[in-house]
């Protein structure tokens, strides 16, 4: 019997992970036999860890929280999109010894906007809060969509404005505090920040929000997430959780290991 692919999240925490199920449902729509697992790696055991699933005869990981950017220091080649964001969500490992790493997570959010949601990327004014890992994924993708400015707040103002000054050199960016956000509205605004996690709302100002904004909060639960309930609250007209981006993300990773495009669609539903 031919030996099945293996495949797995490695993260702490990781038991909570939607991947693996994410990546069984996309393998049996497009009949492809594969087994993906989460495994939960203690924090100084993740180059370890990668190796011995790799001799195990492991063909590509999904990385999560906190390893993204010690995945990207393991990666051999990285993609243009992983190597501007310092960070890697997904690795590949060929018959040769090098390992690919590349960033799905700004892939994601922008299918996920434009695809799904149907808010034009092109011109819009977006603001994106947090600057953490997940941010550094998103900001190549979204500036090389053409918007008409993307501006960054972050409680860290200092954090923030550096991420302006790297990414500006793809497209509009700057970068401030959280009392920084100006006077005006935007059509697209991203909640990047763990604050959502803590039941915290960051503390922003609502005028930044109109009945034709999309506000996205990148995690995703079963229960309110707190963000989105107090922009609801505020006139916001359209807001959507992060799984969208989650199965999007995922769908490119699949397409990176098996180079096929799974259908996102049933799947999303299914884990509605
Ligand atoms: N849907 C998906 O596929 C997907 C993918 C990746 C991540 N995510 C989600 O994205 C979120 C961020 O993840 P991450 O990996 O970027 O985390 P991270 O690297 O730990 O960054 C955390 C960010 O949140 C800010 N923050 C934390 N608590 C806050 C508060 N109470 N008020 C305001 N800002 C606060 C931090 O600000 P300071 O710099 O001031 O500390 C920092 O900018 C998480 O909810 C994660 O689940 C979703």
């Amino acid at each position: 019997m031919p030996e099945i692919n293996k495949y797995a999240v490695m993260g702490n925490p990781v038991s909570h992970s939607l991947s693996p199920r994410i990546h069984q449902m996309f393998a049996r729509q497009c009949g492809i036999a594969l087994e993906y697992s989460a495994i939960k790696v203690e924090e100084g055991n993740f180059s370890d860890a990668v190796i011995q699933f790799r001799k195990d005869g492991g063909k590509g990981l999904n990385i999560t929280v906190p390893f993204k950017l010690e995945a990207w220091q393991l990666s051999d080649l990285r993609s243009p999109r992983a190597q501007i964001a310092g960070a890697v969500n997904t690795l590949k490992f060929d018959g040769a010894d090098k390992i690919f790493g590349d960033n799905t997570d700004g892939v994601g959010i922008l299918r996920d906007v434009t695809a799904n949601l149907h808010k034009p990327v092109m011109d819009a004014k977006i603001l994106v809060i947090g600057a953490g890992g997940a941010v550094r994924g998103i900001m190549g993708p979204l500036l090389e969509a053409q918007p008409a400015s993307l501006h960054i707040v972050n409680r860290t103002a200092v954090k923030a404005r550096e991420l302006a000054a790297v990414f500006s050199k793809i497209g509009p960016c700057t970068g401030g505090g959280l009392d920084e956000t100006g006077t005006g509205s935007y059509d697209i605004i991203i909640n990047g920040t763990a604050a959502s996690l803590y039941n915290k709302v960051p503390d922003l100002p609502a005028s930044i929000f109109t009945a034709e904004t999309l506000v996205y909060d990148m995690m995703y639960s079963t229960g309110p997430i707190p963000f989105l309930a107090w922009a609801s609250e505020h006139g916001a007209g359209i807001c959507s959780d992060g799984l969208g981006m989650l199965v999007e993300q995922a769908a490119e990773s699949f397409f990176i290991w098996h180079a096929v495009r799974p259908d996102t669609k049933p799947v999303m539903q299914a884990l509605r």
